[in-house]
């Protein structure tokens, strides 16, 4: 598969098959996100892997009730959850790069489970502060996201993008041409 053969194919998957994910797999993933740039390379990124299941269904009762992922959480055979450390990046210029730091390492993340087989779902409307007492993640540590982790057991259709014209200037601000 190339790159845009990736990204096309990556979903937001809300339904999950319960067969286990394989450990080279899942150290592929972890892997890639390892390996991903950040603010002056401080790597602000912490990643727990949540197999139990009693913690899953823990960690879906932080997401919001109408939240579509509280069913994937414990479907499928693992969470991963995104944490930053802020002391690790900064917030420059008003713009918190520890938030953009981790938000990369979960993309490389997310991508590099679609090229090998296993969907992915980014939770992102969950309590923090529940999230963190179920995970023992410390005060001064941010969660940031979750995703549940598996294969997929349903075929989503693509959701709509905006066109390359519509986010694609050339030049300066607002010129098409
Ligand atoms: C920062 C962020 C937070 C998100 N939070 C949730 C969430 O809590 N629950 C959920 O079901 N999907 C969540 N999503 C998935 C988006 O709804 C999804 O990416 C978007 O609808 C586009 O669909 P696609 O990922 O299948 O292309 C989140 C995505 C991002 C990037």
């Amino acid at each position: 598969m190339d790159f845009l053969e990736i990204a096309q194919k990556r979903r937001s998957l809300r339904s999950y098959d319960p067969t286990p994910v394989e450990p080279e797999k899942l150290n592929y993933v972890l892997e890639c996100a390892r390996l991903a740039p950040s603010w002056k390379n401080g790597q602000c990124w912490r990643f727990i892997v949540v197999k139990d299941q009693s913690l899953r269904e823990a960690l879906a009762d932080t997401l919001t009730d109408d939240n579509p992922g509280r069913k994937v959480l414990v479907q499928a055979p693992l969470a991963i959850v995104l944490c930053g450390v802020p002391s690790e990046s900064e917030v420059w210029e008003n713009k918190d790069y520890m938030m953009l730091d981790a938000g990369l390492a979960m993309e490389h993340l997310i991508l590099a489970a679609t090229e090998q087989g296993l969907g992915t779902c980014w939770e992102g409307w969950f309590s923090e502060e529940k999230a963190r007492k179920v995970l023992n993640v410390p005060d001064e540590v941010r969660v940031v996201a979750i995703t549940p982790l598996g294969y997929a057991n349903q075929v989503r259709n693509p959701r709509p993008r905006k066109s390359i014209e519509e986010i694609v200037f050339k030049g300066k601000w607002g010129e098409v041409e």
